[in-house]
């Protein structure tokens, strides 16, 4: 018997060939079957089917093949399944496993269901990478490094300093990614095609026999609904971008031109001509993936908009963009911590380039404003004349404070007066960052707590995923528990 009934004749391998969803349903197989078996299991409580049927059901299922051969001719995998069941089972028997339930809000369930693991495998990558920056400000952390704005060097900053403002906006990916989990984690299951049934299911046994939190409450917007799929390739799209601007640095400073870092040969290639060549490719291709991402929610949104509800197989369209979104932002953040925990920072190059680069002028300004009573924006001007100055004669800076300053600052009523020694200390990167005092700014003595405050953040969100994926776990295994004890005697 052919699951897909007598109402239409056969189609062309041609229209099979692009409206299946067989390429790509391997993703949701797993996910499929359990929701049959939690299905199945709510039929027999509601005494909807025999026990005998019931039972003949889930061992069938609990031995299903979760991929199909080549040339097989089905719509998608839900259809692939039930084939094989009746095929097996006979349709007097098999025929019973789509009582009470349509594909529509099979799917639905089955990508919530692969959706939660792919949030988490994000979020544990993400964390990784945090770690990984947390590892660099614990190893380099104290070594000085230009800061920049408008890609000039604007002031010296230390390397954790660095480190925590990349954290800090990879932390708040984890948050948004652990936000949109509970969301997620609703059932569709019972929605049926679109309106309910009439058939004695327990939507509530069923979402809690599939590990989720409660059911998503209108059938309609069940099997309507992607926009948890929007939300977390968006979520994954901001990820991306920090992504893609830490992989901008990190080629950039491993250029000739900075020469700030090292990279691991594991994480370069060379070149096929220019045998001196080290290329950051991981890098770029994180980099470019971030694209790739983007391209997948700009995929879903447009394919999602206009839709009539509720069902359209436009949907299903958008699955496949779904998963690659997912799993390039996983793999480039994975790779990007391998290369991250593997730099190394060259304090002697950096340092050498950072002397005489006008970077700490800012604290000459704040001195002669907080010590030499004039006005910081008089100070501002007096200062930058003095830049351009040394830049213009090539002299040292501190060597053109200590001789110039009396005649640019003759407009004031006092002229300031000011020693060479004087001028290279208040100038010095090390002193300019030790007198900061703000809270997150660069002082290299706040790092120690700056490292702890972030290993805690890294603790608790850890926490949150382990007690999410034990008891993801925990449900899987009690279910199959359940199919064991109710399929034990059609075995023996
Ligand atoms: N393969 C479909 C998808 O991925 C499953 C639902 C199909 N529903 C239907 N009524 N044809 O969305």
């Amino acid at each position: 018997v052919d699951v897909r009934g007598r109402r239409l004749r056969k189609r062309s391998d041609e229209v099979t060939a692009f409206t299946s969803s067989m390429a790509f349903d391997g993703q949701i197989a797993s996910q499929t079957i359990r929701t049959n078996m939690a299905h199945m299991i709510s039929l027999i409580e509601g005494k909807e089917v025999t026990p005998d049927v019931g039972r003949k059901c889930l061992l069938f299922l609990s031995e299903a093949p979760t991929v199909g051969k080549k040339n097989e001719h089905a719509e998608d995998f839900h259809q692939f399944l039930e084939q094989k069941a009746v095929d097996a089972l006979g349709v007097e028997v098999a025929g019973y496993l789509n009582l009470g339930k349509s594909r529509n809000d099979q799917v639905a369930t089955a990508i919530r269901m692969k959706l939660r693991e792919e949030i988490l495998t994000l979020v544990n990558a993400v964390r990784e990478l945090q770690s990984a920056l947390l590892n660099v400000a614990r190893t380099f952390g104290r070594t000085v490094i230009p800061g920049y704005t408008h890609l000039q060097r604007a002031q010296p900053v230390t390397v954790a300093h660095y480190c925590f403002a990349h954290f800090d906006a990879l932390q708040r990916d984890v948050e948004r990614l652990l936000q949109l989990y509970p969301r997620v984690n609703v059932s569709p299951m019972g929605a049926a095609a679109l309106g309910g049934t009439p058939v004695r299911l327990q939507r509530r046994l069923v979402a809690e026999l599939l590990g989720f939190d409660g059911v998503v409450a209108n059938a309609m917007d069940a099997v309507s609904s992607r926009d948890v799929a929007v939300e977390a390739l968006s979520v994954a799209s901001i990820l991306m971008l920090d992504v893609s601007r830490l992989s901008e640095e990190l080629v950039l400073w491993s250029s000739k031109e900075f020469g700030f870092i090292e990279l691991s040969d594991e994480y370069a290639a060379g070149s096929s001509i220019m045998p001196q060549k080290k290329n950051p490719v991981v890098a770029e291709l994180a980099r470019a993936k971030s694209g790739s991402v983007l391209g997948a929610l700009t995929a879903v949104t447009a394919i999602m908009k206009s839709l009539p509800y509720s069902y359209n197989l436009d949907l299903q369209e958008t699955t496949p963009h779904l998963w690659r979104g997912l799993s390039d932002a996983s793999s480039s953040v994975a790779l990007l911590s391998g290369m991250v925990s593997t730099l190394k920072f060259k304090p002697r190059a950096i340092g050498l380039s950072i002397r005489g680069d006008y970077s700490t002028a800012t604290a000459l300004a704040d001195y002669l404003a907080r010590q030499k009573g004039i006005s910081f924006r008089e100070a501002h001007a007096i200062v930058g004349e003095l830049v351009a100055m040394s830049n213009e004669e090539g002299t040292p800076f501190e060597k053109v404070v200590a001789q110039r300053i009396g005649r640019v600052s003759s407009r004031l009523a006092r002229r300031l007066t000011i020693s060479e020694k004087e001028a290279a200390k208040i100038l010095e990167p090390e002193g300019f960052l030790a007198a900061i005092v703000t809270e997150g700014g660069s002082n290299p003595a706040k790092i120690p707590e700056g490292v702890e405050m972030r290993a805690r953040q890294l603790g608790g969100s850890g926490g949150k995923v382990a007690r999410i994926a034990t008891s993801m776990k925990d449900s899987e295994r009690k279910m199959l528990r359940r199919v064991e004890v109710i399929t034990k005697e059609v075995k023996d």
